[in-house]
């Protein structure tokens, strides 16, 4: 059986995380998160404190950059992927709001992407791999068998994105993570480098008024009629 490159892009809490670890584990093909790459250099530079305010110390990230070990290790009790910097687990500390609200800076920078899209293609080599991201379909690897672009509403994603962040026990208000949300689409989408855009042969999937499983099932259907 032909094993093939799965990306999906879309807009941040837009369910493209759950829904690609989901179909990565039922067809026993790799998941990548690229997201979490872009957010474990951001807590790494925040620990360094190469981040004040929305001033970031470029060159001090570039000197380190070489040798920042991003990795993923299965989780056997949560049947998914963790993310791991330099050896130690950070899964929980990326997906803090302090991260989320820098992210989008560091993500900008072009040195930081060129890095983080070598490793993704060195990652993907293999095929039989399902990668989440921004840029996957467009730029890490533009001849994707199956590419597909997921959204919804803002507010829909920040409903979402709030439960998410309340479940963890995070203080934030629904206003704050609506501002969030939108903020982020605003800089990634305008972003010089590889900007947030739909893959001309991307299928597009608005999932606003659609459950889980619903979409499931539509992933699982473009799937099989991919291979
Ligand atoms: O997917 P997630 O919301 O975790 O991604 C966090 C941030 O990382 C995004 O808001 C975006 O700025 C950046 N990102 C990116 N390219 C990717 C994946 C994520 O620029 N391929």
């Amino acid at each position: 059986e032909k094993k093939i490159i799965i990306a999906i892009d879309g807009h941040s809490s837009s369910g493209k995380s759950t829904m690609a670890k989901d179909l990565a584990r039922e067809i026993g093909y790799i998941y990548i998160d690229t997201g979490a790459m872009y957010r474990a250099v951001t807590l790494y530079c925040l620990r360094k404190g190469y981040i004040q305010g929305d001033t970031i110390q470029e060159e001090a990230l570039k000197a380190d950059l070489d040798q920042m070990d991003i990795s993923f290790r299965y989780n056997a009790e949560t049947g998914r992927p963790d993310t791991y910097l330099n050896g130690e687990k950070v899964e929980k500390e990326i997906r803090s709001m302090e991260v989320a609200d820098k992210v989008s800076l560091i993500a900008a920078l072009g040195f930081v992407r060129r890095a983080m899209v070598a490793k993704q293609q060195e990652m993907g080599k293999a095929k039989g791999i399902v990668m989440d991201g921004r840029d996957i379909g467009t730029v890490v690897f533009p001849d994707a068998e199956l590419k597909v672009f997921v959204t919804a509403s803002p507010e829909v994603r920040a409903r979402r994105r709030l439960e998410e962040l309340q479940a963890k026990g995070e203080q934030t208000t629904y206003e704050e993570v609506l501002a969030n949300v939108k903020k982020r689409d605003y800089i990634d989408s305008t972003r010089e480098e590889s900007p947030l855009r739909q893959a001309p042969d991307a299928l597009v999937l608005d999932n606003s008024e659609m459950t889980i499983p619903e979409q499931k099932k539509w992933l699982r259907d473009q799937f099989e009629a991919a291979v």
